[in-house]
């Protein structure tokens, strides 16, 4: 796309959707993608971008819920674009660098404003950063973690997870952060990463919010009509109930070292849409995704909207998770994995994203948990292994194993605030 002139983007721009046009910007990245984002934003005057002050950001990086907008029952609303920006040292760090990397990141906090019209933001390491700086990794390498999957591992150095509903500041910040935009929102970067890190493989993008799965999806195909118009995922549901979210402090380290930051583990998935809507019905969807007493109860409504802020799987459907593998020979995602539950409370705090990275729909589940171990306990969970041929298969009829793929997976810390640049050097 680098290489694609402006005046082609502008006739790609009449063809496709704005909202369509700049989830297309996004996934493409680069500074061709940027100026053409902020032209078609000028163009429609769309409002300037609130700067912002690095005095209002919180202790914890991934405190981002008290500034996230609500829907109409109470969840919040996720930012709706997403850039996951790998880095590599490109340097033997040392303190100098530091200081470098951290006015690069509070430079960026005084061009946006700390809300989804400006910019959140988490900057995560991964075991290989530790080791290169020759320290001992707070968290484990990424392992499979599923008899049937065969993942790719993040091993660069570390990963910033950009988050906006406006897609040039997701678009700008990235650029910026990398040395090749000077002044984002018109306030100059006091450093760059640049010397320091390099990009590394792969970028990954995506989006998330009512709408958006359906008109992507006509732009780049392999996702069926029946998905619903409104449906803020891919496979057609809501997700992300305030009631089945880990909360902030629960996903906070609560000691040690790195007490106040938290982990981030990132599974990305193809989904097997296709079968998803053609071969199931509603039904079945809804059994697989929720549990089969959703279904045939009909609590959850066309895309969720009756559920309100829960699921209401926690307690007697998680806990008869085996009978109804038995009785129905169906049981549902979230039923499962709400068998993870400790205190009644889940241990993810979820910030996954659809995505069409490949020209191919997926999911890139992103999820902040206190432990690595936390997340490997509530995926198994949702493996449900133990389950298979007690009613259900390996993959059928267990929840939504038959239509997902794990294609990469990473573990990273996301250290407090104040340590974000460059830990233990
Ligand atoms: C294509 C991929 C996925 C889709 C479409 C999906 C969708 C959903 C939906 C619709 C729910 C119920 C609504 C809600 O509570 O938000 C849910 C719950 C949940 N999912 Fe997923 N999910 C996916 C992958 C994963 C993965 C990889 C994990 C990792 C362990 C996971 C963990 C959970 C957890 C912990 C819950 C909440 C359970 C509880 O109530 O305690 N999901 N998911």
């Amino acid at each position: 796309m680098e290489a694609v002139s402006r005046d082609r983007m502008t006739d790609k721009a009449r063809e496709l959707s704005r909202r369509e046009y700049f989830q297309m910007l996004v996934a493409t990245g680069g500074m061709a993608a940027l100026s053409a984002c902020l032209d078609e934003q000028e163009s429609t005057e769309t409002q300037a971008v609130p700067q912002g002050d690095p005095a209002k950001r919180p202790a914890r990086q991934h405190a981002w819920n008290a500034v996230l907008g609500e829907d109409e029952h109470g969840n919040l609303r996720p930012p709706a674009h997403r850039v996951l920006v790998p880095l590599n040292l490109v340097t033997d760090p040392n303190e100098d660098d530091s200081a470098t990397v951290e006015s690069a990141f509070r430079s960026l906090e005084s061009a946006y404003a700390y809300d989804s019209e400006g910019l959140l933001f988490t900057v995560g390491y991964t075991p290989s950063y530790f080791e290169t700086v020759g320290a001992e990794s707070p968290i484990p390498a990424p392992t499979a973690l599923t008899s049937d999957e065969d993942p790719a591992f993040d091993s660069f150095d570390a990963m910033v997870h950009l988050a906006s509903n406006r897609p040039d500041v997701v678009l700008e910040a990235e650029e910026a952060l990398l040395g090749a935009v000077s002044a984002p929102n018109d306030v100059e970067m006091e450093a760059t990463l640049d010397g320091i890190f390099q990009r590394g493989e792969p970028r990954r993008t995506g989006f998330v919010g009512p709408g958006l799965p359906k008109s992507k999806g006509k732009a780049v195909g392999g996702v069926p009509d029946e998905l619903p118009e409104d449906a803020p995922f891919f496979m057609g549901f809501k997700s992300g109930f305030a009631e089945s979210q880990a909360s902030e402090d629960r996903v906070t380290v609560a000691s040690g070292p790195y007490e106040g930051g938290t982990t981030t583990h990132v599974e990305s998935l193809t989904v097997q849409l296709k079968t998803w809507f053609e071969q199931d019905n509603h039904f079945q969807r809804v059994a697989k995704l929720f549990s089969p007493e959703h279904a045939s109860d009909e609590l959850v409504g066309n895309i969720g909207e009756k559920l309100g802020t829960s699921t209401g799987v926690a307690g007697d459907i998680a806990q008869q998770t085996s009978t109804d593998a038995r009785n129905e020979g169906v049981i549902g995602h979230a039923q499962k994995a709400a068998r993870a539950r400790e205190d009644g409370e889940p241990l993810l705090l979820r910030r996954d994203f659809n995505t069409v990275d490949g020209d191919r729909p997926g999911v890139h589940f992103l999820s902040h948990q206190q432990t690595i171990a936390d997340f490997v306990r509530t995926r198994k969970a949702m493996a449900g292994g133990a389950l298979a041929g007690n009613g259900v298969g390996q993959n059928h009829g267990n929840g939504i194993l038959q239509y997902i793929f794990v294609r990469r997976r990473g573990n990273f810390l996301v250290p407090p605030r104040d340590m974000r640049a460059l830990p233990a050097i």
